[in-house]
């Protein structure tokens, strides 16, 4: 034997020594594994395929010791002991998940998107001190969130869209750790909740929520980047406050019953995205959008807008998709709009304007008629007088 196969002997056997040791000292705590069992009982078996994770979960093995070579080759993490993870593969499996989940108490990650789990989310998994990223994306659940939702005290990303969840929206201004919160496409009612002050993300897309834009919602979220409240049966008029959110860049408020909409000029703004389209906003357009210097994209497109459209609109040089057609505008658009110097895109078409030219991507969508038009503005008489 040369030196060096001697070490790489020596080596290879400390290697397997440590395997061994370490297989030792990880027999996983009993209550995991009856937390694991339970876990994988209450999905039913038959949406459980021979190449899934959950197929892998024998439990003749000790879930976390090493080396997984058959037996829970994936679905869960283990630090020492105790399980850290649950992560499953999108197989498909359908059931529930089981309340004793909370007997995992070392989870800091909780991922079941992409299956078809259903009944309601355990409340138990509410007390669960040590999760910060829970992902039930795109499920069967159904009922309500609890408001017990306040103990995930580590809670940073919460994603529970695409489900079939019902009643209120939580009260989640006590999660002071959080910063993604996702209900999309679910069938919550009522008013915006309280939001906790840290939060980067706010998405609730596609439900059944009503009421105003609430001051209460978004007082002193000076993190708040991402807001997605489209598709919803929100009222009032959209204040002027809520764009002047220090850290907001990106707003969607399509698809809405929105009356109005205030805007005021930035002292700074990173805002880049707003979509007001669909909703049933009256008045003047405020040339006010065009003061936010970051601002690259303005949907008001099918709303209730009327008189001219600012100049200042074709003198910006961020401004790049412009969409408000579907509205009452009148008056001639700005021309340098189609000079040839101007870069925007987007639509002016369906509205009341004067000479908008068709050789202009922008005036593809023909106008109004005029007497659409002249009903919008009061009748023959009050037109004459505006003109
Ligand atoms: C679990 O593993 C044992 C030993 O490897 C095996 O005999 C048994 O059939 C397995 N059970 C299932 C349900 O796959
Ligand atoms: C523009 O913003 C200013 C204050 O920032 C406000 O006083 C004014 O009413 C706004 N104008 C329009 C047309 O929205």
């Amino acid at each position: 034997m040369t030196s060096v196969t001697a070490a790489a002997a020596a080596t290879v056997s400390l290697f397997f020594l440590l395997l061994l040791s370490t297989t030792a000292a990880a027999a996983t705590l009993s209550t995991d594994v009856s937390a694991l069992k339970a876990i994988k009982s209450a999905i039913n078996p038959t949406t459980i395929p021979s190449y899934s994770c959950l197929a892998s979960w024998n439990f003749t093995s000790d879930p976390c010791s090493n080396p997984h070579v058959t037996h829970f080759l994936c679905g869960l993490s283990c630090s020492a002991n105790r399980v850290t993870q649950l992560t499953f593969d999108p197989a498909g499996y359908a059931g529930t998940l089981s309340p004793l989940v909370s007997q995992l108490t070392q989870l800091t990650t909780i991922d079941l998107s992409d299956n078809k789990l259903s009944g309601p989310i355990p409340t138990s998994l509410f007390s669960l001190p040590n999760l910060q990223t829970l992902i039930l994306q795109s499920n069967s659940f159904s009922g309500t969130i609890p408001p017990v939702i306040s103990n995930l005290k580590a809670i940073e990303t919460l994603d529970i869209s695409h489900n079939f969840l019902s009643g209120s929206l939580p009260d989640t201004s006590s999660l002071l750790t959080l910063t993604r919160l996702d209900l999309s496409f679910n069938k919550f009612t009522g008013p915006l909740p309280k939001l906790g002050r840290n939060l980067v993300e706010f998405a609730v897309k596609a439900n059944r929520l009503s009421g105003d834009m609430p001051k209460t919602s978004f007082n002193e979220l000076t993190q708040l980047e991402v807001v997605e409240l489209s598709d919803n049966s929100l009222t009032g008029i959209i204040p002027g406050w809520f764009f002047l959110q220090p850290a907001l860049q990106q707003v969607n408020l399509a698809d809405n019953g929105f009356t109005g909409i205030e805007i005021l000029k930035p002292i700074d703004s990173d805002l880049v995205a707003i979509d007001a389209g669909y909703n049933k906003i009256s008045g003047y357009l405020s040339a006010n959008f065009t003061k936010y210097p970051m601002l690259s994209s303005l949907s008001l497109r099918y709303n209730k807008l009327q008189g001219p459209i600012p100049e200042e609109y074709s003198r910006t040089t961020t401004l790049s998709r412009l969409f408000l057609d579907g509205n009452y505008l009148n008056g001639m658009p700005p021309k340098e709009f189609f000079s040839g110097r101007s870069s925007v895109t987007g639509s002016l078409g369906d509205n009341c304007l004067k000479s908008c030219p068709t050789s202009s991507q922008l005036c593809l969508k023909s106008q109004k008629s005029s007497s659409i038009c002249r009903q919008a503005y009061g009748g023959k008489n009050k037109m004459r007088q505006k003109l």
